[in-house]
C-alpha cells in the first residue's frame, strides 16, 4: 500500500495505491488519518483531490479483516477526519467507490466521477450494514427513500444516475486527475458546501416506514440486513446525527459476528473462488472468438443471448429453415424482454440480434470455436447432431453438450477428437441464471475443461465442475428434494404447507409450485426413461398428477388448481383425493414449518455427502454454489453444506436418525456420518486424495 502526495499550486492531490481494489485496510486507514493531519498543517493547501490508482476508487473494506477485531483507525473515524478537514477534500471517482470507499466519499465535499463509474453500499450482500456513516450520511445527501433502495438493495447505481440523484457533483470527460484539479479550483471560488453530517434529514411521509419495510422484507426473504440497515436509515431520520452513528456502529458489528454474515462471506469467498480452480492452474484456456448454438429451442435461445451478451458472434443452427425462423424468433423475444423491462435500450437490443445468424446449414461452423448443442434430450438425435459437427467443425473446435441428464460420455462415443468435448449445463433461463456445470468427460482435454471456465467468466457466470451421474450436482440433488416433498404429503402434510415451509426457509418459492411453473412432464419424462434403465424413482402423487394430464400452470392444473388468466395457486380438492389415496395406510401427522424444512433439507444435505465423496462435486463450496445460483437456495443460508456445517453436522445426523424412524428420510450415509464425526465435510475431500 502506498499513499503519495502530489502538488499542484494550492491543490494537494492525495493518491492510494492499494492493489487490487484499494481496499480499506488497516495501513491505509492509518495512512488517510495522517494525511488529512498532515495536509491541514500546511498552509500552502487549500484543496485536496483524493485520487485512486489502479482500476478503481476505493471499492470497500479489506474483506479479509471481517472475520478478525476492527482494529483502529476505524472507519468512522477517518470519513470523521476528512470531513472535518480544514481543507476542503473532493473524491475524484473511477471504477467503483463501494461501501467504505462511498463512505470516505461522502466525508469529502465534493464529488466527481468518470462516466463509467458506479457508486454504491453493497454492505446488505454480505449480511452486514454500512458501519462508517452510510446510512447517516447518504438520506441527508439524496433523500430518504433513493437512500433506502440503495442501501437496502446493495445495488450500485452507474455515475449519470448519481449525478441525476445529487451524489456526484460532477461527471468529468478525460483525464480523471486533471479534470478533478480543474473542479477544485472552480468549487475553491465558491462557499464550501455544509458537511454532510450536519445537514437536516428530508422529511417522508407518514406513511412510509410501514410500507418501505414491508417491501423490504418481501424482497429479503428471511435475510436480516435489509432490514437491519432499513432501521439504521430510521434511525437517521428520529435520532441526531451522533445517535444514528451509534446505532449504525453498534448494529454493523453485531451483524459482523452473525452466522448469515459468515454464510454471506462464505458464498462470496466460494464465488470468487470458483472461477479459478487449482487443479486447472497454469493450463492456458483455448481462445473462443466465435460461437455457435445447436437447437433454438428454450435452452438455445437463452444460451444464444448469454453469448451475446458476452459479444460473441454467434451461428444458430436448426433442423430446417421453419425452425430457424422459430428459434430467431425466441432469440428476438429475449431481447425485446430486457428492453420492455427497461434493461436493455432497443439499439443494444438490435446490435446483439444483428450479431445472430440462423442456418440449417451446418457447412456455416467450419470455422467456429466453440459449438454448444442443445437440442432435444434423446440420445439418437444428439449423436446425430455430433457426428454432423466432427465432419464440419475444425477438429481444435469446442464441441459441448448442454444435456440435463444423458451420459456426456455417450454422447460422445465415436466422435473425432474426443479431447474437444465437455458437457456444459446452463440453467434456465440461460441469460439469466448465473450457474454452469461443467462436465468433463475422461478424453476431455485440460485446456478444453480450462476453456469451459474461461467462457464461464466470460459470460459472467459460475462455474462448477461436475462429475458424470444422473443429473450431475444440481438435478440429482433435486431428484431427493421432490422426492422428500411427496414422502412429506404421504404422512401428512399439505403442498401448500410445504411450500410455504419452504419458503419461510428462505427460497424463492416452494417445490410443488415450482414444478406448476415449469410443468410436471419434464420430470415424468425423466422418471420413465429411469424406470426402463430399472430405477425405481419415487413420485407416487406426481406420476398419479401426470396420469391425470394435471401438468401444471400450463394445463390449468397440477398440484394446485388455477383458474383462467389467474396463476395465483389455489389448494385443489382433486390432489387432495389422489394423495389421500397414495397415502393409504401410512401413519399421518402434523408437521411445523421447521420440521417440515428439515425433512427436505438435510437428505440434501445426505445426497450432496454422497456426491462429495464419489467426487461428482470437488468441493463442499461447489455444491453450495449450485444450490444457490441454479436452485434459489438463500444465499444468505451460505448454501446446504455451510448451513449444515454452521448447524453441527452431528445435529443434522441426529435429527435424520430420528426422522428415519418416521420413515420420513433414509438414514443419513456413511460419509456424513464420517464428515460428522471429523466435524465438516473437509475430510471427504481429504480422503479422496490418499
Ligand atoms: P426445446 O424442445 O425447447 O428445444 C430443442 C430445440 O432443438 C428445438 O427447437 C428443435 O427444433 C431443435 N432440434 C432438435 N433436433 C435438432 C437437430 N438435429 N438439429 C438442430 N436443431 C434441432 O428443448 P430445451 O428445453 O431447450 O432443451 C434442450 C436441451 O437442453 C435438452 O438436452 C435439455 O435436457 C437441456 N436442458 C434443458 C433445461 C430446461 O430447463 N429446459 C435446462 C438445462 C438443460
Amino acid at each position: 500500500m502506498t499513499l503519495t502526495i502530489a502538488r499542484e499550486g494550492n491543490i494537494a492531490v492525495v493518491t492510494v495505491d492499494n492493489p487490487p481494489v484499494n481496499a480499506l485496510s488497516q495501513p491505509l486507514r492509518q495512512a488517510l488519518v495522517e494525511t488529512v493531519a498532515h495536509l491541514d498543517a500546511d498552509p500552502g493547501t487549500e484543496a485536496v483531490v483524493l485520487l485512486c490508482a489502479g482500476r478503481t476508487f476505493i471499492a470497500g473494506a479489506d474483506v479479509s479483516e471481517f472475520g478478525k477485531a476492527p482494529e483502529p483507525p476505524h472507519l468512522p473515524d477517518v470519513v470523521a477526519a476528512i470531513e472535518a478537514a480544514r481543507t476542503p477534500w473532493i473524491a475524484a471517482i473511477h471504477g467503483s467507490a463501494l461501501g467504505g470507499g462511498l463512505e470516505i466519499a461522502l466525508g469529502c465535499a465534493w464529488r466527481v466521477a468518470v462516466p463509467s463509474a458506479s457508486l454504491g453500499l453493497p454492505e446488505v450482500k454480505l449480511g452486514l450494514v454500512p458501519g462508517a456513516g452510510g446510512t447517516a450520511r447518504l438520506p441527508r445527501l439524496i433523500g430518504v427513500e433513493a437512500a433506502v433502495d440503495m442501501i437496502t438493495s446493495g445495488n450500485p447505481v452507474r455515475a449519470a444516475k448519481a449525478e441525476e440523484l445529487g451524489l456526484v457533483d460532477a461527471i468529468v470527460e478525460g483525464d480523471l486527475r486533471s479534470q478533478a484539479i480543474a473542479f477544485a479550483r472552480e468549487a475553491l471560488a465558491k462557499p464550501r458546501p455544509m458537511p454532510i453530517s450536519a445537514r437536516p434529514v428530508p422529511a417522508v411521509a407518514a406513511d412510509f416506514w410501514p410500507s418501505v419495510e414491508k417491501g423490504v422484507a418481501s424482497k429479503a426473504k428471511g435475510e436480516a440486513a435489509p432490514l437491519r440497515a432499513l432501521s439504521c436509515i430510521r434511525k437517521t431520520t428520529e435520532a441526531d446525527f451522533a445517535d444514528a452513528m451509534a446505532h449504525e456502529r453498534e448494529t454493523f458489528l453485531a451483524l459482523r459476528q452473525s452466522a448469515e454474515a459468515a454464510a454471506l462471506r462464505h458464498v462470496f469467498f466460494s464465488e470468487r473462488a470458483a472461477a479459478r480452480p487449482p487443479e486447472l492452474a497454469g493450463v492456458t484456456p483455448r481462445s473462443i472468438a466465435s460461437a455457435a448454438v445447436i437447437g433454438g429451442g428454450t435452452m438455445g435461445a437463452g444460451i444464444v443471448a448469454a453469448l451475446r451478451d458476452a459479444g460473441l458472434p454467434v451461428v444458430l443452427i436448426e433442423r430446417d429453415q421453419a425452425a430457424v425462423e422459430r428459434g430467431l424468433t425466441n432469440v428476438r423475444a429475449i431481447f425485446e424482454g430486457s428492453v420492455k423491462r427497461g434493461r436493455m435500450a432497443a439499439d443494444i437490443a438490435k446490435a446483439r440480434m444483428a450479431g445472430v445468424t440462423g442456418s440449417d446449414d451446418y457447412a456455416r461452423l467450419a470455422d467456429t470455436d466453440l459449438v454448444i448443442e442443445a437440442v432435444f434430450e434423446d440420445l439418437s438425435v444428439k449423436r446425430a447432431v455430433f457426428a454432423r459437427l466432427s465432419e464440419v467443425c475444425r477438429p481444435d473446435a469446442i464441441l459441448a453438450t448442454n444435456t440435463s441428464y444423458l451420459d456426456p460420455e455417450a454422447i460422445s462415443e465415436g466422435l473425432a477428437h474426443p479431447e474437444r468435448f465437455l458437457g456444459l449445463h446452463f440453467f434456465s433461463p440461460a441469460h439469466v441464471m448465473k450457474l454452469l456445470e461443467i462436465v468433463p468427460t475422461k478424453s476431455t482435454a485440460p485446456d478444453v475443461l480450462s476453456t469451459g471456465f474461461s467462457l464461464a467468466a466470460k459470460l459472467a457466470k459460475i462455474p462448477v465442475r461436475a462429475g458424470i451421474c444422473d443429473g450431475f450436482i444440481g438435478n440429482r440433488i433435486l431428484k431427493v428434494t421432490r422426492a422428500q416433498a411427496e414422502r412429506l404429503l404421504l404422512s401428512g402434510a399439505t403442498p401448500s404447507a410445504v411450500d410455504a415451509a419452504m419458503r419461510a426457509f428462505g427460497m424463492p418459492m416452494g417445490p410443488f409450485e415450482a414444478q406448476d411453473l415449469g410443468g410436471l412432464d419434464i420430470a415424468a419424462f425423466q422418471r420413465k426413461a429411469a424406470r426402463e434403465r430399472g430405477e425405481t424413482p419415487f413420485a407416487p402423487v406426481a406420476d398419479r398428477l401426470c396420469g391425470l394430464e394435471r401438468l401444471g400452470q400450463k394445463s390449468g392444473g397440477g398440484w394446485y388448481d388455477y383458474q383462467a388468466g389467474d396463476r395465483t395457486p389455489r389448494p385443489s380438492e382433486t390432489v387432495a383425493a389422489v394423495i389421500a389415496q397414495a397415502a393409504a395406510g401410512i401413519s399421518q401427522r402434523t408437521f411445523t414449518q421447521a420440521e417440515i424444512a428439515d425433512a427436505i433439507v438435510l437428505p440434501m444435505v445426505n445426497e450432496a455427502a454422497r456426491i462429495l465423496e464419489e467426487r461428482v462435486a470437488l468441493r463442499s463450496a461447489d455444491i453450495d454454489l449450485v444450490k444457490i445460483h441454479g436452485y434459489g437456495f438463500p444465499r444468505w443460508r451460505g448454501g446446504p453444506m455451510h448451513y449444515a456445517e454452521a448447524r453441527g453436522l452431528r445435529e443434522v445426523v441426529h435429527v435424520l436418525e430420528r426422522l428415519a424412524t418416521e420413515g420420513l428420510v433414509d438414514l443419513p450415509c456413511d460419509g456424513l456420518r464420517r464428515a460428522a464425526a471429523a466435524g465438516g465435510f473437509a475430510v471427504l475431500v481429504e480422503e479422496r486424495a490418499t
